[in-house]
């Protein structure tokens, strides 16, 4: 198995699955227009998000780096009419694409843009007392996912779930002696929620359109649970 097949079932496996959607498919042409990276989540791992959302009961949603939006579509979906996604971009011309999509998603509502780095807009979400957050999708810079995952606990609670993405890296993330900011990042979220008592968590190795990567899903508990 290559690249090239797990791309082949990827797009099987979505014409299978996924309906067609002229409204992300939009998003991702006008994100495509404005020179943002495709690295968005693929159309099944934004239904996957959705999916966990939906089963989990999610009322309010916390997203760290929306690029155009598109995960922050799949999510806010997932959302019942009262609900709240809160996500974070720092880059002002992906907010403002981002923006664009989410109000021709009809989503204006629910989902409320903050635009600046995370380690500045996440504690005002605490100071504002915007949480707790149900689930929290961490997708933005790799080198800091420690620090946003420690500002995730905060505003979360137990039953919350955190998801990361980019967690494997085409298997990078094996390299200890890594130089690369980004691979010691997920190193040091390892070894976090090795001794973090606060949550239990799982690691999914994916493949697909986006090559070889993965997913973390930590499950916030109640201490005394154990
Ligand atoms: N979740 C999106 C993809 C996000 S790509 C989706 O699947 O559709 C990562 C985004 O994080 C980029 O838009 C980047 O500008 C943003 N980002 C990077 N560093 C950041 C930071 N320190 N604070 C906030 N956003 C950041
Ligand atoms: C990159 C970032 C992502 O969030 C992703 O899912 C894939 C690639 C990147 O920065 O290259
Ligand atoms: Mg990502």
């Amino acid at each position: 198995m290559n690249q090239d097949s797990w791309t082949a079932v990827d797009g099987y496996l979505a014409g299978a699955l996924l309906a067609s959607d002229p409204v992300l498919e939009q998003a991702l042409r006008s994100s495509d227009a404005a020179g943002l990276p495709a690295i968005q989540v693929s159309p099944l791992q934004g239904k996957l998000l959705h999916l966990l959302a939906r089963a989990q009961g999610a009322r309010r949603i916390l997203e760290i780096g929306t690029l155009g939006g598109y995960s922050a579509i799949w999510l806010g979906r997932a959302l019942p009419a009262d609900g709240r996604l809160v996500t974070l971009e720092m880059d002002a011309r992906h907010a403002e694409v981002a923006q664009a999509n989410i109000d021709h998603a009809g989503l204006s509502r629910i989902v409320h843009l903050r635009l600046g780095p995370a380690l500045e807009t996440l504690p005002r979400l605490v100071d504002e007392g915007a949480g707790p957050f149900d689930l929290v999708f961490i997708d933005a810079d790799k080198a800091l996912i420690p620090e946003y995952f420690t500002w995730s606990l905060r505003l979360a609670q137990a039953g919350s779930m955190i998801i990361v993405d980019n967690v494997v890296r085409g298997g990078a993330v094996l390299d200890a002696s890594s130089g690369d900011p980004d691979v010691q990042g997920l190193r040091r979220f390892n070894e976090q929620l090795s001794t973090e008592p606060r949550v239990t968590a799982t690691a999914l190795q994916t493949v697909g359109g986006k090559g070889w990567d993965g997913f973390t899903l930590a499950l916030m508990i109640a201490q005394e649970w154990g």
